[in-house]
């Protein structure tokens, strides 16, 4: 099973997994052929990119970090406790929701809890429109693993997520042209962005339901250990560990997904760009931990290896992300392998590595031809 991006799915492609709309229900089951018609319509609806069943690794799974129904209601108690705050609707209505989200952070631990070796292939795949409720949900999950993974406690870990889920929630107060202005922003423009942190602040301050803690993670959650974050300009130690996870996870989230102005950033890309802000811009033991659970190179992908073979990923484990298991589907000559053999790059007398994705649709479709 291949991600691949709705630009290059052509009609006859099978779809690999469930295709669902942002509220959870499904549009398009696994199996489907797709027609114009299905593609079209996923266009209109913003689906950036779904999963595909090309006959190339088509009985790798793409494990779930959490179960798609804590995913989606989890998105939509989020999405409520934005427009009760837009509205200004009265305070029982945010008690309520702000117990939900609670039920919900509580459901996600307890799920990330129950499975430590889980890794992080891939973020969900969202709608354009939805992205900031995704992006939440995404956030407050890569957070937590990063705290499972730092030894935090129940306690921590619900602080944590609680920020992190609503590290954005200042947004509602900047206005929508800024928020979804496809080019760059004007000087004028990114001051009034910059107050989404202070604002978030304020308004989870306010929430009774939600500690002082997680409302430090919204106002920091932009700050960087050189001290060239906002909105106080903090350095090192003066910023909480909380608000650098989010921060962090923050930064991969949002690299990895798509965007209206831009499609995402190779999985593996921002998996480097991660690494390369260790003791820069956050501290080196929380890019470990949280590089620790996340996939350089998602189970699916194409590689080349050193040796010149062209292998597929199978499956990744945690600590070792840069070297997954792969199974040889070309020999260096482009014979097709059908052995199905697997190895696991991290093993100690493999001397194979990674050497390059293959992410271009010509050759992948150069190697196809070579199957038939
Ligand atoms: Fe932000």
């Amino acid at each position: 099973m291949r991600k691949l991006f709705i630009d290059f799915v052509l009609p006859g492609m099978k779809v690999g997994r469930p295709i669902c709309n942002s509220k959870g229900h499904v549009l398009l089951n696994a199996g489907v052929i797709l027609t114009r018609r299905y593609i079209q319509r996923l266009k209109s609806m913003g689906i950036p990119a779904i999963y595909i069943d090309d006959g190339l690794l088509s009985d790798v799974e793409v494990p779930d970090v959490i179960p798609d129904d804590i995913r989606f209601s989890v998105m939509t108690n989020v999405r409520s406790f934005y427009s009760n705050l837009e509205i200004k609707s009265d305070e029982s209505k945010n008690i309520i929701g702000m117990k939900k989200i609670g039920k919900g952070i509580n459901d996600i631990i307890n799920q990330l809890l129950e499975s430590p070796d889980i890794v992080v292939n891939l973020t969900d795949i969202r709608s354009v429109d939805e992205y900031t409720f995704g992006h939440s949900v995404n956030v407050c999950v890569l957070a937590l693993l990063t705290g499972i993974k730092l030894g935090y406690s129940k306690a921590k870990l619900y602080h944590l997520a609680m920020g992190a889920l609503l590290h954005d929630v200042g947004k509602t107060q900047v206005p929508d042209y800024i928020l979804n202005k496809p080019g760059k922003l004007t000087e004028e423009e990114f001051m009034a962005m910059q107050q989404h942190s202070d604002f978030g602040y304020e308004i989870l301050l306010k929430n009774d339901n939600v500690s002082r803690l997680s409302a430090l993670i919204a106002q920091q959650h932009h700050e960087r250990l050189n001290g060239h974050g906002y909105p106080k300009c903090l350095k090192n130690d003066e910023i909480h560990e909380f608000a650098q996870v989010t921060g962090l996870v923050d930064i991969y989230d949002a690299l990895t997904a798509d965007r209206v102005y831009r499609a995402a950033i190779a999985p593996y890309v921002a998996y480097e760009m991660i690494r390369d802000y260790a003791g820069l811009l956050f501290d080196s033991n929380l890019v470990n931990a949280f590089l620790y659970n996340v996939a350089a190179f998602p189970s699916g992908t194409l590689v080349k290896l050193n040796t010149g073979e062209i292998a597929g990923v199978v499956e990744t484990a945690p600590g070792y992300t840069t070297q997954p298991t792969v199974r040889i589907l070309f020999s260096h000559d482009g014979r097709p392998i059908n052995d199905k053999k697997e190895i696991w790059l991290a093993r100690k007398d493999c001397t194979l590595f990674i050497s390059s994705v293959i992410t271009d649709e010509s050759e992948l479709n150069t190697i196809k031809s070579k199957l038939s």
